[in-house]
């Protein structure tokens, strides 16, 4: 998989081997490819209202008893952003007008760019409910037919920026009360999984929740966290 991903970037720069692609990076005379190739490795599968209980859990077990005055909330791998909006949606139907954001991250610019369009294609919509659909995403016409945007009432509480998982967090992320990390850990060894983890739940508030893909596992990961169902876990609250 990576040798055919990259093969195209060894026939723009007319190389024969990996190697000579891996010394190119390293020689800093292109700066900009190595974020091209990040760009072209990471895999970026994601849809709307993906493993839906989150949804509902979300909504029922955290949203609807909420207490504090800023809700915020962290998408930690979040691809091209229907993982963020589909929580946006979540959030603007319980929340309303009281305070919350989220805030989305990936290491991946190109998903970065596209996740601030919040553009989609119609039919990557299995899971949406219709109502969401009506009141949250304006349909295209013309030119733009086929294709929806996320309405400017939820795009505007949502804001992407890159972090790479695997170096430290910047120092003005704050604190969040909810944290998506789903279908990211599987690309890791444990031991990376290990830092990746520590590092995303130091940004938790006591209490949080944390979330992670029903295919993932915090087996092998030495956390504070306690399992509330599989998949989803929490901060203890001191
Ligand atoms: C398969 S997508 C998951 C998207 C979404 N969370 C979901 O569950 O549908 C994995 C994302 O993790 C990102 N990723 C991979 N390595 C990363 C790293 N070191 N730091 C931040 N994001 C990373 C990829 O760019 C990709 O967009």
């Amino acid at each position: 998989m990576v040798a055919s991903r990259l093969a195209k970037r060894l026939l723009h720069y007319d190389l024969q081997t990996y190697g000579q692609y891996y010394q190119l990076l390293n020689a800093g005379q292109y700066p900009q490819e190595f974020q091209l190739m990040v760009n072209i490795l990471t895999t970026n599968e994601t849809y709307f209202f993906r493993e839906p209980k989150h949804f509902e859990f979300l909504q029922q077990q955290i949203i609807k008893s909420w207490q504090g005055d800023y809700f915020r909330l962290w998408s930690a791998a979040s691809s091209t952003g229907e993982e963020s909006y589909s929580i946006g949606m979540i959030l603007a139907e319980g929340l309303g007008i009281r305070k919350w954001e989220i805030f989305g991250s990936d290491v991946n610019t190109d998903v970065l760019a596209s996740a601030r369009k919040g553009v989609y294609l119609m039919d990557r919509l299995d899971n949406m409910d219709q109502r969401y659909l009506n009141k949250y995403c304006l349909k295209g016409v013309r030119s733009q037919e086929g294709y929806f945007r996320v309405d400017e009432k939820i795009r505007k509480r949502v804001s992407f920026d890159q972090i790479n998982l695997k170096t430290p967090l910047p120092k003005n992320l704050g604190k969040f009360d909810v944290i998506f990390l789903r279908n990211v850990l599987i690309y890791f060894d444990t031991a990376t999984k290990q830092d990746i983890v520590q590092r995303v739940i130091s940004a938790l508030k006591p209490g949080g929740y944390f979330f992670i893909s029903h295919s993932e596992t915090l087996h092998s990961i030495k956390t504070e966290l306690s399992m509330i169902v599989p998949s989803i876990y929490q901060k203890p609250c001191k």
